[in-house]
Formats: C-alpha cells, sequence, structure tokens
C-alpha cells in the first residue's frame, strides 16, 4: 500500500526515514541498554538479535491496516547519525486510530528530540493519512514518556492499576489520545 505522505519527514533537526541495513550498530547502542528496555515490551538485545529485527524493519515500509507498525529512524540532518526511532500502528481503519511509539538513545535524550520528531509524526498523521485518533500507552512509572505525550497535547484517558504482571511486577498502564480536530486546533 502506498504511504499516506512523503517520506523523509523532515524537522529543524531531524530527519525520519525508513530503517537502513547500515543502522544496526546505531541500533545496538541503545536496544541493548537495560534502562532503555526497562518499560518496552522486549528485554535488551544481543547483536543477533538486532540484526534479525532489522531484516523485519527493512520490510516495513507501508502503513499497512491493522497489521506491523510502519517503522522510522530518526535521524541528527546535520551529523547523519540514527538516534531513535518512532512506531506508527494502524489500529483500525474504518474508524482511522492509530497508535504511536517511540525511543530515542539515552546519549540524546533531554534535547527535545522526541518531542520534535512526535510532533512532525502526528501532524502529518493527521493531516495527510486522515486519522481520527492518535493513542499511545505506557507504564506510570515511566514518567519521560507520559511527559511527552502531555506536551504533545495529549490527554490522560486511562490509568489502568495493576492490570498485568509486566517483567514481574504489577503493571499500571497509561493510556493517552488525541482526536483529528483537537490536533488540528493546536496545529492549524
Ligand atoms: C520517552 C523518550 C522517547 C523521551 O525522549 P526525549 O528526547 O528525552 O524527550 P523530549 O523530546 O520530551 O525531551 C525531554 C526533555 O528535553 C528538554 N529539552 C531540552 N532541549 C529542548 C528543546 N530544544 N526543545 C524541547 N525540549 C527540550 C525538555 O524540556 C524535556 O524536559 P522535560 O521532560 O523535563 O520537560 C525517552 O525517554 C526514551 O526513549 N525512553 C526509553 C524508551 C521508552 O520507554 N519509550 C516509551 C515506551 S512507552
Amino acid at each position: 500500500m502506498k504511504l499516506p505522505f512523503e517520506l523523509p519527514i523532515e524537522t529543524d533537526r531531524l530527519l525520519l526515514r525508513l530503517a537502513r541495513a547500515d543502522d544496526v550498530d546505531a541500533l545496538m547502542d541503545y536496544s541493548a541498554d537495560p534502562e532503555v528496555c526497562r518499560y518496552l515490551p522486549y528485554e535488551p538485545r544481543s547483536r543477533d538479535e538486532i540484526e534479525k529485527t532489522m531484516e523485519r524493519r527493512l520490510g516495513f515500509t507501508d502503513f499497512t491496516p491493522e497489521g506491523h507498525p510502519l517503522f522510522l529512524h530518526v535521524e541528527l540532518k546535520e551529523a547523519g547519525e540514527m538516534i531513535g526511532e518512532f512506531l506508527l500502528f494502524s489500529r483500525n481503519v474504518e474508524a482511522r486510530q492509530g497508535e504511536i511509539g517511540y525511543v530515542i538513545n539515552p546519549r540524546f535524550q533531554g534535547k527535545g528530540y522526541a518531542l520534535e520528531a512526535a510532533t512532525a509524526l502526528m501532524d502529518v498523521a493527521f493531516k495527510k493519512a486522515d486519522l481520527h485518533r492518535i493513542e499511545a500507552k505506557c507504564s506510570a512509572p515511566n514518567d519521560p514518556s507520559w511527559r511527552l505525550m502531555e506536551k504533545l497535547g495529549m490527554r490522560r484517558e486511562a490509568h489502568f492499576k495493576e492490570q498485568a504482571l509486566f517483567k514481574g511486577e504489577w503493571d499500571e498502564l497509561l493510556i493517552y489520545a488525541i482526536l483529528q480536530r483537537e490536533w488540528v486546533e493546536l496545529h492549524p
């Protein structure tokens, strides 16, 4: 299926582009880090696992209805360095529901890159892909993640208490969302 927007998505400091085979080292730099994976649905990855992940990602180039997510790698425009990843899921085609996910290499966190990339991705998702609603989820103790959602203007719609066991502990799940008309009002 043809993507409903052009790639790369360009911001002041970043490019959001498809994964490339030579991103393996950059991915290894953070996907093997236990702190990064603390609230992600996988454990720190070995080089072998990262190479397999990359092989799959190279095929994730479209916005497939209710299938795999579109994987976009975040690159610093000036340095040409890959610093993280954004995922855009199509959750329901008829109701135009989407979901985003994100990881930024800790070496590059705290500089506003996640906010810059998320704003650009959500803008095309609402304005070019015509999504009606975008959701994001995280564990309640993952402060940087829910703070990002709030900076994006998303609304906290749910806080599920002890709704699952995650990595051996009770999980508190937060769900945030924003509607297309709310986004357009914030970003005309
Ligand atoms: C969640 C995550 C992507 C946030 O990454 P980030 O790049 O640090 O996030 P932001 O873009 O929001 O920037 C964070 C800080 O940079 C500051 N900042 C510095 N320079 C800035 C600039 N030029 N513009 C905007 N903010 C800037 C902001 O004030 C913000 O601080 P605050 O949270 O105290 O308000 C990151 O913590 C991460 O990858 N975590 C591990 C993986 C994970 O858990 N993912 C989410 C799973 S649900």
